[in-house]
């Protein structure tokens, strides 16, 4: 069987490399990077690091509108999928790169299989929702992480649906002790475990809104420790184009985007963290960190009603106060599975062929 995996943004990867371990034992798999992240430190870093290898093809999209972004991709995976002729391709996510893939795939003979399906935030403003409802509503096999996604897709008519557990959570499994083992960077920017608090920000809804990336520079800043952000490109942008960087680089430790296995120790070690990323909220959920989330709504409500997570929006006293209040760790449901999701969405993929 030949099966072809769209991957294009660093959470992609990271989602990509237990499931492509797995597929690979197996079968014949193409992985396609579609470009959208492009930047050493957004996407090298990851293929060097990770149990995954080099993607066969990178259709070099980068960055653009959402439209000339998207529309770029579909026309160079149309392409890639005529010549390649694969029986199956595999999206992740809710990205740009997903909906391309779906897009080309649903217009194929091939099965389109979407891996952390089945997710809503019910807020179409964010461009993650509409990408995922419409990327759901037209694959064939749907990877469900939680229970809860199985149900809004049940609710939604769509049928395939397959609850796996979370594709992250396997990752973080091989990934904890590796980076407790090998990365530097608590050292680098002379950290101590459980002494600071991490934050990441660069969901477009905060970082391109003067008033909301102001109030989260400012409540991260009212934090009693040292608070440690590791500034996605686009919120650097934003920052200096709304006169916060320097406010920013005083109150708060600005370190570069960090490699997957630097990310999970400063996650590890961190007291708690700060961030508006779906992925980080249940990455610390695994690792056990409480999570602050800078939105107001989540897909993750689960970690939310487990007592780990706490949604706080951009509002600045809500976050100065979130990360003040002491810290109480309520007992751990097991919420996303058992660590083998990549191993039944490979069977699942298998049996449907
Ligand atoms: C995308 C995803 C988001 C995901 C995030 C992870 C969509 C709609 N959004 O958002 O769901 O959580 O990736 O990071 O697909 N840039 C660089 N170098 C890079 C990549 C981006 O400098 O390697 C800069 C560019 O200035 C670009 C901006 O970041 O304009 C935004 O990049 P883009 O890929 O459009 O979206 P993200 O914000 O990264």
């Amino acid at each position: 069987m030949k099966i072809v995996s769209v991957v294009g943004a660093r959470p992609q990867f990271v989602k990509a490399f237990p499931v492509s371990r797995e597929l690979r034992g197996r079968h014949e798999e193409v992985l396609v990077h579609t470009g959208q992240h492009y930047s050493e430190g957004m996407s090298d870093v990851f293929f060097a690091e990770l149990d995954i290898p080099a993607p066969e093809y990178d259709l070099g999209v980068g960055s653009d509108t959402h439209g000339q972004q998207t529309g770029a991709m579909i026309v160079r995976l149309g392409e890639l999928v005529a010549e390649e002729r694969p029986d199956v391709i595999v999206v992740y996510g809710d990205t740009n790169s997903t909906l391309a893939g779906a897009m080309v795939a649903a217009k194929t003979e091939a099965t389109l299989a979407h891996v952390e399906a089945g997710l809503r935030s019910f807020n179409r403003e964010m461009p993650e929702e509409v990408n995922r409802v419409l990327t759901d509503h037209v694959s064939d096999l749907l990877f469900a992480p939680t229970e809860r996604g199985a149900r809004n897709l049940g609710r939604e008519g769509i049928a395939g649906v397959h609850r796996t557990g979370d594709v992250m959570y396997d990752a973080i499994r091989w990934a904890r002790e590796r980076a407790a083992d090998r990365s530097t960077i608590l050292h680098e920017h002379g950290l101590n475990s459980g002494e600071y608090v991490l934050a990441t920000v660069h969901r477009a809804g905060n970082t391109d809104d003067p008033d909301r990336l102001e109030a989260i520079v400012r409540g991260l800043s009212e934090a009693p420790r040292e608070v440690v952000l590791p500034v996605h490109p686009r919120t650097l942008e934003r920052l200096d184009a709304f006169g916060l960087r320097t406010t920013a680089e005083e109150q708060l430790t600005l370190v570069p985007p960090a490699s997957y296995l630097d990310f999970v120790r400063l996650l590890d070690g961190a007291e708690r963290v700060a961030t508006d990323s779906g992925g980080v909220q249940k990455e610390a959920f695994f690792l056990d960190t409480p999570c602050v989330t800078l939105r107001e709504e989540t897909e993750w409500v689960e970690t939310v009603e487990a007592g780990w997570n706490t949604l706080v929006g951009a509002d600045r006293a809500a976050i100065a106060r979130a990360l003040s209040r002491p810290i109480e760790l309520p007992p751990k449901p097991e919420l996303y599975g058992d660590g083998d999701a990549a191993v039944r969405i490979a069977d699942a993929i298998e049996s449907h062929a």
